[in-house]
C-alpha cells in the first residue's frame, strides 16, 4: 500500500483506517508462517560458488613464484604470491602486509590484544599500562568489532557516523582530551552498516588523528572488508590512508585489514593485516608463539585465482547481489518513501543497508518481524554493548536470500514499520 503523505499528516479516521488494514495483513503474513531471514551477512551459495574452480587452481605445482614449498612449514608474513595479491587488494605495498589465515577478524583480536599486552613498536608502550583502556566506536558500526573490544576489556566510545565517516570533529575532540583513548574502528569503504565510503577528508583527518591524540599509542585500526565490494565498475575509490598516513608521519600508528571472504569462501579465505614495518614485526613475533606458518597452500590457490583478475571476480558477485539491493530499494521507497517514518541508506556496494525508523520503534519492529517468521539482526546491535541509545537503527543484510525470499521479507519489514509507526502515532492523538 503506497501513501502519498507523510504519516504525521494522517487524520485520526485515516490512521485508524490504515492501522486496521495493516494489522489484516500482519495476521494473514502470521497464519502463512514463513521463516525468512535477514540478518545474516554472508556471501549466498552462487556467490561462493564464483569460485568453485579455485579448487583447480593448485593442480599438483605447489611451488610460488619464488620456489617457495607451499606444503611445508614457514613463512610466517604469508608467501611472497599472497603480499602481492593483498597489494593488490589494499593498495599497500606487499612489504608491508602479512598474509595470514581465513579471518581478518583473528588479525584484528591479534592487533588489539598484542596492542594491549606486548605494544607494537618494540618498545615500553602497551596499552595495558594504564587502565581503563577505551576506543573510539563510529556508531552504527559492526557488531563484532564492538564485541572483540569489549571481550579484551576495553571500553568504547560512540563517535557518530556521517555520510562520509565518522565526525571528526568529535573524534579530535574526545581523543585530544583524554589519553585513555587508544585507537578508532573504521570499516573506510561501504561501512558496516550505513555503506558509506570515508571522503578524502576524512582520511586525511584520520591519518593525523594519532598525532592529535592525547596518548602516544593510539592507533587507526582500518578494516577495509569491502575494498573492492563495489556493485558498479570502475569501483568507487578511497583515498590511500597508507599515503596519509606516510605523510603524516603516522604510519607506525595506522593498521589495515582486509580478507578474501566476501571475495571467494567466506568461510575458506585469505586475511591480510598492513602496516609499517616495526608494527608487522611485534605481529610477527607474538605470530611466531601461535604457529609455525599459515596456510600456504590455500594462499596460493587464492593467488593464481584471483591475481590480476580481482576487479573481473568482483564483477560477477555485483550481477548478483545488485538486484538484491535494489529489491531493497525499491521495496523501501515504495513502502515507505511518502510516509516519511524511516530513512535508510543506498549503498554503492558492501553487504548491508542501514534503516532508521522512529526512534523507540527498532526493538518493537524486530519483534513484530520475528512475531511472523522473519529474523532481522537484533535491534541495537549496530552499537556498543548493543544499546542504541535511540531504539531507531535496523541492519539489513540482503545478500543471503534468493530473490524471492527478499522480496517477500521486504514486504514483511517494511508491514511491520508501517504497522509500529502507525500505532506509535496514534498514541500521539488527543
Ligand atoms: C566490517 C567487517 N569486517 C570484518 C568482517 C569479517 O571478516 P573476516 O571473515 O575476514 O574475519 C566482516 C564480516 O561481516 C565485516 O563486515
Amino acid at each position: 500500500m503506497s501513501q502519498t503523505i507523510p504519516l504525521s499528516d494522517f487524520t485520526q479516521t485515516q490512521l485508524t483506517e490504515l492501522q486496521a488494514g495493516l494489522d489484516r495483513e500482519y495476521e494473514l503474513i502470521k497464519g502463512n508462517r514463513v521463516a525468512l531471514n535477514l540478518s545474516r551477512g554472508k556471501p549466498a551459495a552462487d556467490q561462493v560458488a564464483l569460485s568453485d574452480s579455485m579448487e583447480d587452481a593448485i593442480a599438483g605445482d605447489y611451488f610460488d613464484s619464488t620456489g617457495t614449498d607451499v606444503r611445508n612449514y614457514g613463512e610466517i608474513r604469508g608467501i611472497a604470491d599472497a603480499r602481492a595479491l593483498g597489494e593488490e587488494l589494499m593498495g599497500v605495498p606487499a612489504a608491508n602486509i602479512i598474509a595470514g589465515g581465513n579471518s581478518s577478524l583473528f588479525l584484528m583480536h591479534l592487533v588489539t590484544a598484542t596492542a594491549l599486552t606486548h605494544g607494537l613498536w618494540g618498545d615500553e608502550r602497551r596499552w595495558s599500562n594504564s587502565k581503563p583502556v577505551k576506543i573510539l566506536a563510529p556508531v552504527p558500526g559492526y557488531d563484532r568489532h564492538f564485541a572483540l573490544t569489549q571481550s579484551l576489556g576495553i571500553e568504547m566510545i560512540p563517535v557518530s557516523m556521517g555520510s562520509d565517516g565518522p565526525d571528526m570533529e568529535q573524534a579530535r575532540a574526545l581523543a585530544s582530551a583524554d589519553p585513555a583513548i587508544k585507537g578508532i574502528w573504521c570499516v573506510p569503504k561501504y561501512s558496516n552498516p550505513t555503506g558509506c565510503i570515508y571522503s578524502d577528508q576524512v582520511v586525511d583527518e584520520m591519518a593525523v588523528l594519532p598525532d592529535v591524540a592525547a596518548a602516544d599509542d593510539f592507533v587507526v585500526l582500518w578494516d577495509n572488508a569491502y575494498a573492492v565490494h563495489d556493485f558498479n565498475f570502475p569501483g568507487r575509490n578511497l583515498k590511500s590512508i597508507f599515503d596519509a598516513a606516510q605523510a603524516a608521519g603516522t604510519a607506525d600508528h595506522v593498521v589495515q585489514f582486509a580478507s578474501t571472504s566476501k571475495i571467494t569462501f567466506a568461510g575458506g579465505g585469505v586475511a591480510f593485516v598492513a602496516s609499517s614495518e616495526r608494527v608487522l614485526k611485534a605481529l610477527e613475533e607474538r605470530l611466531s608463539f601461535m604457529m609455525i606458518g599459515p596456510d600456504k597452500v590455500n594462499q596460493l590457490r587464492h593467488a593464481r585465482f584471483l591475481g590480476g583478475r580481482l576487479e573481473q571476480h568482483m564483477q560477477a558477485h555485483a550481477a548478483l547481489l545488485k538486484p538484491k539491493f535494489d529489491i531493497v530499494e525499491d521495496t523501501l521507497s515504495k513502502q515507505l518513501g511518502d510516509l516519511d517514518v524511516a530513512q535508510w541508506t543506498q549503498p554503492g556496494g558492501g553487504y548491508f543497508v542501514s534503516l532508521d525508523v522512529k526512534p523507540g520503534l527498532a526493538k518493537a519492529i524486530v519483534s513484530m518481524a520475528k512475531e511472523v517468521g522473519l529474523t532481522l539482526t537484533p535491534a541495537g546491535a549496530t552499537y556498543p554493548y548493543g544499546q542504541d541509545p535511540d531504539d531507531s537503527n535496523i541492519r539489513i543484510a540482503p545478500t543471503f536470500a534468493s530473490l524471492e525470499e527478499l522480496q517477500t521479507a521486504m514486504q514483511i519489514l517494511t508491514l511491520c514499520v508501517k504497522l509500529a509507526s502507525v500505532r506509535e502515532q496514534i498514541k500521539t492523538l488527543p
